[in-house]
């Protein structure tokens, strides 16, 4: 049938939504011939700019967008939803601790997690970009009881398309050219984008590069700390690349990968490469009929373990930092 895929995004009124909502009632999410009901969740002092989108929304006259529902009501608005695209989070303000953002989108993503566990449709896929994107859905997931944890997932896709850029950047290669990339970890400055079994027309790119200072000194720094460099330059954090690489994440995870390739997504471990289970971490995934699986069996040397064990030691703490505050 062609019936209406319902498609939750929350955070509508942010700077993400304003250019993920438009890719979503375009057809770039679900392919040009499936129609989409989007159901919008924002603050209530949020509303107002919301409506001013879905106005701009209406105004493309989208095919394809069926309906559009907005709500402060997660209970509502999460109602009967395929796929729930969680972008809205509370930003770090000056002066923030830690603990005090940890706790503020615990109270957010506890919420959500209970209003999917009781409302979405039965065969629901949860993506979760509001950072800190994988503590959010670990703690999302454990609010959601009845819904299988593989549901939850949390986006690195950015991380792994900026890599993809800087690696095909310094061998001078088309982008497509650059396969097999893989982000472990988690969406932070300690995630750990492995060029070691990354390919460039087929071939080893750390070979090919043969520059390891490059990868140690220039690469790692430049994708893990991208964002910052992003807010730098235009004063205002990553949007439209955001947008672009959740759309792509939840596509993927929809229609499947491409033959022969695969794609970074923070996933629940299942211990695969000494990742403690149930850590939402990135790991290298591909997609058949709707269900990721971890790639397994790669060689991981020396270099990339620590690199591993740092960045998967930091999600162990956040989820400890939870934990404590009895989020989860
Ligand atoms: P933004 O501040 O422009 O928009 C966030 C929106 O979320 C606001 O309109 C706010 O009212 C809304 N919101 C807050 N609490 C909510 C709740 N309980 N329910 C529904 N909506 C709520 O932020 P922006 O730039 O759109 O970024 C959104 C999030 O995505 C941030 O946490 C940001 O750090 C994160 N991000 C993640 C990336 C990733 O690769 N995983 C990349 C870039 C941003």
């Amino acid at each position: 049938s062609n019936a209406p895929v319902k498609v939750a995004v929350t955070g509508a009124a942010g700077q993400i939504c304003y250019s993920l909502l438009f890719r979503i009632a375009s057809g770039a999410l679900l392919g040009p011939t499936q129609p989409v009901e989007l159901r919008l969740l924002e603050i209530t002092p949020a509303l107002k700019a919301l409506e001013g989108v879905v106005m701009e929304l209406d105004d493309c006259a989208f095919p394809l967008l069926s309906s559009v529902e907005i709500g402060d009501d997660a209970t509502q608005v999460f109602d009967g939803v395929n796929l729930a695209m969680l972008v809205g989070a509370r930003p770090r303000s000056k002066g923030m601790e830690r603990s005090d953002l940890l706790e503020a989108n615990g109270a957010i993503f506890t919420a959500q997690g209970k209003a999917l566990n009781d409302h979405a449709a039965d065969d629901v896929k949860v993506l979760v970009t509001g950072n800190p994107a994988n503590t959010n859905a670990l703690i999302a997931m454990t609010n959601a009881p009845d819904i299988p944890h593989h549901r939850f997932n949390a986006l690195t896709r950015l991380d792994h398309n900026r890599a993809l850029t800087q690696v095909a950047q310094k061998a001078g290669v088309p982008v497509a050219e650059v396969t097999h990339m893989t982000i472990w970890g988690n969406h932070s400055a300690t995630q750990y984008p492995d060029l070691f079994h990354t390919e460039i027309s087929g071939r080893n790119a750390a070979e090919v590069i043969d520059d390891q200072a490059w990868v140690e000194q220039d690469f790692l720094p430049t994708v893990q700390k991208r964002g910052a460099a992003i807010i730098e330059a235009r004063g205002a954090s990553s949007a439209a690349s955001a947008a672009n690489a959740t759309v792509e994440h939840m596509r993927d995870w929809v229609t499947g990968t491409p033959e022969g390739d695969w794609i970074s997504m923070a996933v629940p471990s299942d211990g695969s490469y000494g990742v403690p289970e149930g850590l939402i971490s990135s790991f290298p995934c591909t997609v058949t009929d709707g269900e990721y699986s971890i790639v397994q069996g790669l060689e991981i040397d020396d270099f990339s373990r620590g690199k591993i064990d740092a960045t998967v030691a930091e999600l162990a703490e956040e989820r400890d930092a939870v934990r404590s505050l009895g989020l989860i």
